[in-house]
């Protein structure tokens, strides 16, 4: 059974993803954290993130593994779960991702990694590409003000520094570049099932998301 999350940036996706997870006894697959740990490496190949480089990105491509499995993202083998989180790898993950060789590579991952098994993806394009048959599909969504707070209170554990302003200003340009590019944009699939999660806590929406699929068999 494949469940699709989808939802624009600081919707909580995750969160609820991994715990609908636990409770349904699935495997979760983080597709955001893939094009994070690719921009990760461009960044420390200090590769720049546009069309003009598409030569050096597709030669970093053939030469790089991800891979997801048991809630982490490994690259080139290594765990990088806790060196892809900040601002600027959330932008430049938001830049990696339009390139259709970069989307191409990590769709085809998506399906195979999770091929025979009853998984829970959450990202942008689940339902309307990577998955458009899925047996369930969520699009997670939050006013732009709750999901900045949200983030905010994310970050701050490991950063005293970040100013709230900043990050709604980040998770407006993300949004617009992820609902405005040419492939695959930020858009709910016709037989998405719509959650606001603005006025939600997250066990509420765990709950909402376990009594329409049904809870754990
Ligand atoms: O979900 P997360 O915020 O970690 O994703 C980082 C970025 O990766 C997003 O802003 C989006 O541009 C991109 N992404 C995507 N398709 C997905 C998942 C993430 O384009 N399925």
């Amino acid at each position: 059974m494949i469940i699709a999350i989808d939802g624009p940036s600081g919707a909580g996706k995750s969160t609820v993803a991994k715990l609908l997870s636990n409770k349904l006894n699935f495997e979760y697959i983080d597709t955001g954290a893939m094009y994070r740990a690719l921009a990760y490496k461009a960044y420390i190949n200090k590769i720049d993130i546009h069309e003009e480089n598409s030569d050096k990105i597709s030669k970093m491509l053939n030469s790089t593994t991800v891979d997801y499995y048991d809630n982490n993202i490994y690259l080139d083998g290594q765990n990088v779960e806790g060196l892809i989180r900040d601002e600027l790898i959330s932008i430049n993950a938001s830049k990696i991702s339009t390139l259709a060789i970069v989307r191409n590579k990590m769709v085809d991952l998506q399906r195979k990694i999770a091929e025979n098994k009853n998984v829970i993806l959450d990202g942008r394009d689940i339902g309307t590409v990577v998955f458009p048959n899925a047996d369930y599909k969520f699009f997670v969504t939050a006013s732009e003000e709750v999901r900045a707070v949200r983030r905010y209170n994310q970050l701050v554990v490991s950063n005293k520094d970040i100013i709230l302003e900043n990050i709604l200003a980040d998770i407006k340009k993300r949004d617009e570049k992820d609902s405005s590019r040419k492939i695959s944009p930020l858009r709910i699939a016709d037989d998405a099932i719509l959650i606001d999660t603005s006025d939600m806590s997250l066990e509420e929406t765990v709950n909402k998301l376990v009594d329409i699929i049904g809870g754990p068999n």
